[in-house]
């Protein structure tokens, strides 16, 4: 759980994605980890941490070298147009990463190169002898059994794998093997979900080996890539080389106080890089390991894996042909929610996206808060004209007991009794989506949210206020009875829509903007902190909640019904 906050001193969250390599263009894959990454970062500004939220590109991979010398041109130009291609992805997609590195960049070359040389000095790192099956297309070795489990072919792209014997610098991990089964077992570092920190500890107790560093320059290699300090023959791998953009980003005097970090984010592929050999460097580094390891599991595409031979990857062309035809923000939700974020894959389908489009977004969240911001308008010209404890029930609920009382007029089937408690309900809904956050468990963050909205709905249609406003005149006390009613659903909402926010920053804040409620933070700054932490924010008719006198606006619909029916969304061919 975060520690309480403090205005002077919020806490700070550290949260990273993997860098991407740029031998490609970014798919959805990178894009739903980073995804992921920008929903918990901005979830963590609006619980009132201090947020720094890394992401960037690994470039000093050999496969780079390939495919900018199959198109002609410099390793460096190469990796330009790719690093280019991920901003401008991740700035449609609305990120607000506090920092993209790109490993060429000489402020992670330099204190890697110096993180290398202290291991070195402190007799981690050594030289020695190594043959083994490498894996070109991934950048690593892998083991015998792993190379014959898989006809000496690489695990992951089925690439054949290359015999190598070289004088190679070593990473003494098999040192550490002890001490690493023990931070994980006792969670010091929360390796997640279960399912990976049970593989992790399996592989562990397997024994480790000690982790080739280098390799040895040969004539004709490109000149890419970090040489070995003090050893100009050897070039260091990019795993090692890349694991430390983490520690180099923030390796200066601002920005120490956000190690060690909150939550490296990826996908299983490299939970090991990760959970085992990250730690372990920082350990002989003399730092503090990270809090927690998360390894979501893949998304598929239309029911298949995605491959370059099957040619269904969804490119970021597809994302934007859904964030045209649906908003980018119902994009950000449907990722989000229906993503692979557990430790099963996820399916990117058309038919379920329309499916949860119209169930979450547009019947649910966008059709609550019209209907709320319709009737306000419709009754009360458009203002609060009454602020209440969100309280009803028997005996005491005046408003409601009002509103049944109309509906019983009415000729309505008299409802059964119920309690609706919105401050309770809403203040039990944030607090177990910031308990979800600190789990890293978004779904069941934003569902919180969710839950906000659908109670609203029910409360709606078992209270029937547009029944009670049809007898304003006849019922004593209707009016404020409707006021207090519809009081409830806009603030019980405005809290949602704070839950809501970090997948859905945009329609969020175009919300609070009809609703007069803007002030909450700067919507053009996404890395804006909010006006108060959130246990503030969204306290029932507390100093930020709705006010006597605040105007609601009417607007469009916030998400237009969809139709499944209509083609699926497809890239324009340019
Ligand atoms: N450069 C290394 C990481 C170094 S981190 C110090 C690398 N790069 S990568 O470009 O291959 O990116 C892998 C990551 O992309 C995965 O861990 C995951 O975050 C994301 N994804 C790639 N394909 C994916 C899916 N199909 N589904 C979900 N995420 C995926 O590995």
């Amino acid at each position: 759980m975060p520690s309480a906050y403090s205005p002077s001193m919020p806490t700070p969250y550290y949260i990273t994605t993997p860098i991407y390599y740029v031998n490609d263009r970014p798919h959805i894959g990178h894009c739903y980890t980073t995804l992921l990454a920008d929903v918990a970062a901005r979830a963590a500004r609006l619980i009132g941490r201090d947020v720094f939220f890394l992401t960037g590109t690994d470039e000093h991979a050999e496969k780079v070298v390939a495919k900018a010398a199959e198109n002609g041109v410099t390793p460096q130009a190469w990796a330009d147009r790719n690093a280019a291609a991920f901003k401008d992805a991740f700035a449609f997609m609305n990120f607000s990463n506090d920092d993209f590195i790109r490993t060429t960049e000489a402020r992670h070359t330099s204190k890697a190169s110096a993180y290398i040389q202290r291991l070195v000095d402190s007799g981690d790192i050594e030289l020695g002898d190594y043959e083994g099956w490498f894996d070109a297309s991934q950048e690593e070795y892998v083991t015998e059994t792993v190379a014959k489990e898989n006809d000496y072919n690489s695990p992951v792209t089925g690439k054949p794998l290359e015999k190598r014997v070289e004088q190679n610098y070593f990473f003494r991990l098999d040192k550490y093997e002890s001490w690493l089964i023990e931070q994980i077992e006792t969670d010091a570092i929360v390796v997640a979900p279960e399912a990976r920190k049970n593989e992790v500890l399996g592989r562990l107790k397997g024994g480790l080996n000690k982790v080739p560093v280098s390799r040895r320059i040969k004539d004709g290699d490109a000149d890419w890539g970090v040489v070995m300090p003090n050893d100009p023959e050897h070039r260091v791998y990019v795993w090692i080389e890349a694991l430390c953009n983490y520690m180099t980003v923030v390796d200066t005097n601002e920005r120490r106080k956000y190690w060690p970090a909150t939550v490296h984010l990826m996908a299983k592929d490299i939970t090991w890089f990760h959970a085992i050999v990250w730690p372990a460097m920082l350990k002989a580094l003399g730092h503090a390991p990270p809090a927690m390891i998360y390894a979501h599991a893949y998304f598929i595409a239309e029911g298949r894996k995605m491959s370059k031979s099957l040619g269904n990857f969804v490119e970021i062309d597809l994302l934007r042909a859904y964030a045209d035809r649906f908003g980018l923000d119902a994009l950000r939700w449907f990722l989000t929610t229906q993503g692979p974020l557990g430790a099963n894959d996820a399916d990117f389908a058309y038919a379920r996206f329309v499916e949860v489009y119209n169930a979450d977004l547009a019947n649910s969240v966008g059709n609550s808060m019209s209907r709320v911001s319709n009737m306000i308008n419709k009754y009360f010209d458009g203002k609060i004209t009454h602020v209440c404890n969100g309280e009803y029930g028997f005996p005491n609920g005046t408003a409601l007991q009002i509103a049944l009382k109309a509906l019983d007029n009415a000729g309505k089937p008299a409802a059964e009794a119920r309690t609706y408690h919105f401050a309770d309900f809403t203040k039990a809904a944030v607090e177990a989506a910031i308990e979800a956050h600190a789990r890293m468990d978004l779904g069941e963050m934003l569902s919180q949210g969710l839950s906000i909205v659908r109670h609203v709905d029910d409360f709606i249609s078992f209270c029937a206020p547009f029944t009670l406003a049809k007898q304003l005149d006849d019922l004593d006390g209707a009016e404020d009875a409707l006021a207090a009613i519809l009081y409830s659903c806009a603030e019980a909402l405005r809290i949602a829509s704070l839950l809501l926010a970090p997948t859905m920053p945009e329609t969020m804040a175009d919300l609070w903007r009809r609703w007069n409620c803007a002030h909450l933070t700067d919507a053009n700054d996404a890395n804006a902190a909010f006006v108060a932490p959130i246990a503030e924010l969204t306290r029932w008719a507390g100093p930020h909640g709705l006010k006597h006198g605040q105007v609601i606006t009417k607007g469009d619909a916030l998400f237009m019904r969809a139709d499944g029916k209509d083609p699926a969304p497809e890239v324009k061919e340019a």
